[in-house]
């Protein structure tokens, strides 16, 4: 999981916090990516960020325990793109299969990771969703059977609107791969460049996701504003909770009901503890 980034666009929020722990509606940001981990059966989890920010998100996360993960920390020195992550993971990933995940990257709805994760022997497997603004983005373009036919990092002229996420399954190559990419011109090892990689050697598979799907990223103040907007109407409409890490935790079996307990008692009176008394302690 990477939340690095310096958060400009952010100012002056990124000089209370880091863009990712930032609240969306009621939790901090990095708690939906997370959520999106550990709903598909993923249970370790190493997150790079900014030796600034570290403390921070250690203060925030701790190691995992209290949602039977387990939650290592690697640090990107400066801003040097996704695919820097990767690098900076190896030690983590070993030659396994590996989820990334952007900190800022917020999934409402069946998005399929469960079934890759579960199913997933060699390449890379990424997503495809529909945006009216796909120059911002990293862009696809997939036959009628679903194969990949390009993928461009931000074109100006965009071949589709299909965006892609920042949510990526590859084998244990992408390591070495990503070792010998060059920065581009923004000066960083761009994910689109792995992706490519792959791609060049026909092991690139793009998922299509529907419009029953919500993508959103927040890096901007309005983008941030539309997040918590949508999860306060969904989690108000439903009485439910999207991304409560407690819930979900206890809903994958990651943990037992004395356990959470336990991790409920830390917790401030607030209607955070509430909700997690009443959905999980019943
Ligand atoms: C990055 C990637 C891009 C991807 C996006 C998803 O963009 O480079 O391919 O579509 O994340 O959030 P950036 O955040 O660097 O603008």
């Amino acid at each position: 999981m990477l939340a690095g980034g310096a958060g400009t666009r952010l100012f002056p929020l990124s000089r209370v916090s880091s863009k990712q722990l930032q609240p969306v509606y009621d939790k901090p940001m990095i708690y939906y990516p997370l959520a999106t981990l550990m709903s598909a059966g993923i249970r370790e989890i190493h997150l790079i960020t900014t030796p600034n920010d570290l403390p921070a998100f250690r203060e925030a996360l701790g190691d995992g325990r209290q949602w039977g993960v387990e939650l290592s920390y690697g640090v990107q020195p400066a801003p040097g793109g996704i695919a820097q992550a990767v690098v900076i993971g190896e030690s983590f990933i070993g030659d396994e299969p590996f989820t990334l995940v952007l900190g800022d990257n917020i999934f409402h709805g069946p998005i399929g990771l469960d079934d890759e994760v579960a199913t997933f022997d060699r390449g890379a497997v990424i997503w495809g969703y529909p945006v009216d603004d796909p120059q911002r983005y990293g862009v696809i373009e997939i036959d009628q059977a679903g194969a990949v036919l390009s993928i461009e990092e931000k074109p100006d002229h965009p071949r589709s609107d299909l965006a892609v996420p920042g949510l990526y399954v590859y084998d244990g190559t992408a390591v070495s791969r990503a070792k010998d990419l060059q920065p581009s011109a923004r000066g960083e090892l761009e994910i689109t460049d792995l992706n490519l990689s792959f791609l060049n050697d026909g092991e690139l598979r793009a998922v299509k996701l529907g419009r029953d799907i919500t993508w959103l990223d927040s890096g901007t103040h309005e983008s941030l504003l539309d997040s918590s907007n949508f999860i306060a109407a969904i989690e108000k409409r439903q009485g439910l909770k999207v991304a409560c890490l407690e819930e979900v935790a206890f809903h994958m079996g990651f943990v037992s009901a004395r356990e959470i307990a336990q991790t409920i008692e830390t917790m401030p009176g607030s209607p955070y503890r509430t909700y997690c008394e009443r959905s999980i302690l019943g």
